[in-house]
C-alpha cells in the first residue's frame, strides 16, 4: 500500500524558499519523514510535487485507485484552486490538508482554504513536522487490515 504525498506550487524548493516561514526541510527531508512514520505500517510514500495544478489533478486520478490515503500542502492553490478541489472530492480515501505556517496568522487571503471542507483534518503552522502528524491521522484513519 502507498500514501500519496501531494504538494503544490513551490514546494519543490523547500529549504531555500523564505526558510524564515517555511524552515529548513527540503522536500527530500519531509519525504523521508513521512516514509519513516508510515513504515511501521508497511506503506510506501508516493510522493509528487507539482507546480502547475492541472499536473496535481492529474496525479490525483492516476493514483486514487491505488493509495490508501493522502497527504496534502496545495501551496496557494489552497486560495483559488477549484479544479484541485474537484479532484479531491472524486479521491474516496482519507486525506490530510497540511501547512507548514500558520496561514491564520499571516496574509488575509491565505485565511480560506478551498480544499479544507473537504478533508478529514487540517494540520497548520507546525511546520515539517505537521506531515509526521498527517501521516499518523492518515494511519488514525485508516484500520489495520486484519
Ligand atoms: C503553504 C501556505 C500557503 O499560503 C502558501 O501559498 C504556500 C505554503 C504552507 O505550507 O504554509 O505555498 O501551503
Amino acid at each position: 500500500s502507498a500514501v500519496l504525498l501531494l504538494n503544490g506550487p513551490n514546494l519543490g524548493i523547500l529549504g531555500r524558499r523564505e526558510p524564515e516561514i517555511y524552515g529548513t526541510d527540503t522536500l527530500a527531508d519531509i519525504e523521508a519523514a513521512v516514509a519513516e512514520e508510515v513504515s511501521g505500517r508497511g506503506w510506501k510514500v508516493l510522493s509528487v510535487q507539482h507546480d502547475c495544478e492541472g499536473e496535481l489533478v492529474g496525479a490525483i486520478h492516476a493514483h486514487s485507485g491505488s493509495t490508501v490515503g493522502a497527504i496534502v500542502n496545495p501551496g496557494a492553490l489552497m486560495i483559488a484552486g477549484w479544479s484541485l478541489r474537484d479532484a479531491l472530492a472524486s479521491y474516496a480515501p482519507p486525506w490530510v490538508e497540511v501547512h507548514l505556517s500558520n496561514v491564520w496568522a499571516r496574509e488575509q487571503f491565505r485565511h480560506e482554504s478551498v480544499i479544507a471542507p473537504l478533508a478529514s483534518g487540517v494540520v497548520v503552522g507546525l511546520g515539517a513536522f505537521g506531515y509526521r502528524l498527517a501521516a499518523q491521522a492518515l494511519m488514525h484513519l485508516c484500520p489495520a487490515q486484519p
